[in-house]
């Protein structure tokens, strides 16, 4: 029995009506901590043992994959837009003047991205992996664990010029600092909380040499330890912990604020935020009250970890991190 045309038509239009539902619906999908739940189970599982794995090897890594989460999030949002190399289209952000020789951990996402795409072809994006792998590295080193939601979409271009106009850079005061975060979308209180991140991990001599040679808020035995490793001149990437406590620096806790009171924050950036300004209290407040730190570090990184993310159909999920499909 052939369907008559009246129905057929009835159809088409039906068909039409669910797809734009669904498009439209998706043009607004929200993020969800389910969302590889069926499509790829092991995905989150397989993420921690990778960034696990890594950090046992070199503890810096921890701090080097929440870095690129970071400075991914910073630029045209949370889209792994921070992976892609050059092409002839665009300038990537790997060469932008804070990420150039100094962001780090793009092995480790090939390594992670390798084994997902072997395991669920085409399921889970690059940002996405970021986003999971800034979390497990920061509670692998000892920090508060939070809920990563889950769907953002890797983009199809990067921006080397927004690298350099949205990432703050090291030198800024504390009202450079507000800025650069409230451009953002992210509080005072916030961009205090996210800063603790330099509890973990390292600086190159040339993002911290003003500050030990030329700064007078800092403490002189830390200023004198810091430049026999970083002399007046030469010597640009010589390392030094940002965590100036412990030599490793890779414990995540509020020894950063702790180091901030006793005037021995590593960078000028660091320091601004306990220099008889605004944000003196909060410092004293996380000294006090680690768990506060935690707690509120947490609730930041949720939302940088949700700034304007990609979701379908815009984006797309890439094969390879450093290219796009
Ligand atoms: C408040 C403004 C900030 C400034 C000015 C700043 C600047 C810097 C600089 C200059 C370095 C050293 C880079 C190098 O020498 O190669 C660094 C390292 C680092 N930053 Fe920030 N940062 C800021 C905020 C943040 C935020 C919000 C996070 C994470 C949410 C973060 C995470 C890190 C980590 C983990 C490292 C160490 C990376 C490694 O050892 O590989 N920073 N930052
Ligand atoms: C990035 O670093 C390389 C050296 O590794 C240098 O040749 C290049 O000029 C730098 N690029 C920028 C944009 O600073
Ligand atoms: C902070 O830096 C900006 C730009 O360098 C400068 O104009 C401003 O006066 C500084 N603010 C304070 C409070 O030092
Ligand atoms: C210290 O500041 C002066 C003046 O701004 C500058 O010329 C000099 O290069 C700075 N020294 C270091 C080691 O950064
Ligand atoms: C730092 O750099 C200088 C000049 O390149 C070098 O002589 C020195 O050994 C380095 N210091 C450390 C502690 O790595």
């Amino acid at each position: 029995m052939a369907a008559s045309p009246v129905l057929i038509h009835h159809l088409k239009l039906s068909i039409c009506t669910v797809l734009l539902l669904c498009l439209t619906g998706t043009a607004f999908a929200q993020l969800r901590s389910t969302y590889y739940l069926l499509s790829c189970p092991l995905a989150l599982p397989i993420i921690r043992a990778e960034v696990l794995k890594a950090v046992l090897l070199e503890p810096r890594m921890g701090a080097s994959l929440l870095r690129l989460h970071f400075h991914d999030c910073f630029v045209q949002g949370c889209d792994a837009s921070v992976l892609l190399d050059d092409t002839e289209n665009f300038r990537g952000e790997k060469t932008a003047f804070p990420n150039n020789n100094s962001l780090r951990g793009f092995d480790v996402m090939d390594d992670i991205k390798h084994k997902l795409e072997n395991l669920c072809p085409g399921v889970v994006s690059c940002a996405d992996i970021l986003a999971v792998a800034a979390r497990d590295s920061v509670y692998a080193l000892g920090g508060p664990f939070w809920e990563v939601r889950l769907g953002r979409r890797d983009s199809t271009k990067a921006s080397w010029s927004d690298a350099n106009k949205d990432l703050p850079a090291p030198f800024l005061n504390l009202t450079g600092l507000i800025t650069a975060f409230a451009n953002k979308g992210f509080t005072r209180q916030e961009m205090v909380a996210l800063s603790g991140s330099h509890t973990i991990g390292m600086a190159r001599c040339r993002t911290f040499r003003n500050r030990i040679y030329n700064d007078t808020n800092i403490e002189s035995s830390f200023r004198e330890s810091k430049q026999a490793v970083c002399p007046a001149v030469g010597g640009d990437d010589n390392l030094s912990a940002l965590d100036g406590s412990h030599s490793d620096g890779n414990c995540f806790d509020n020894s950063y604020y702790k180091n901030l009171v006793k005037k021995k924050g590593l960078l000028h950036s660091d320091q601004a935020l306990f220099n008889g300004g605004p944000t003196d209290a909060q410092v004293r407040a996380y000294v006090h009250d680690s768990s506060l730190f935690f707690r509120d570090f947490a609730k930041a990184m949720i939302k940088m970890s949700e700034l304007t993310p990609l979701t379908a159909p815009h984006g797309q999920v890439r094969t390879n991190c450093r290219k796009v499909n």
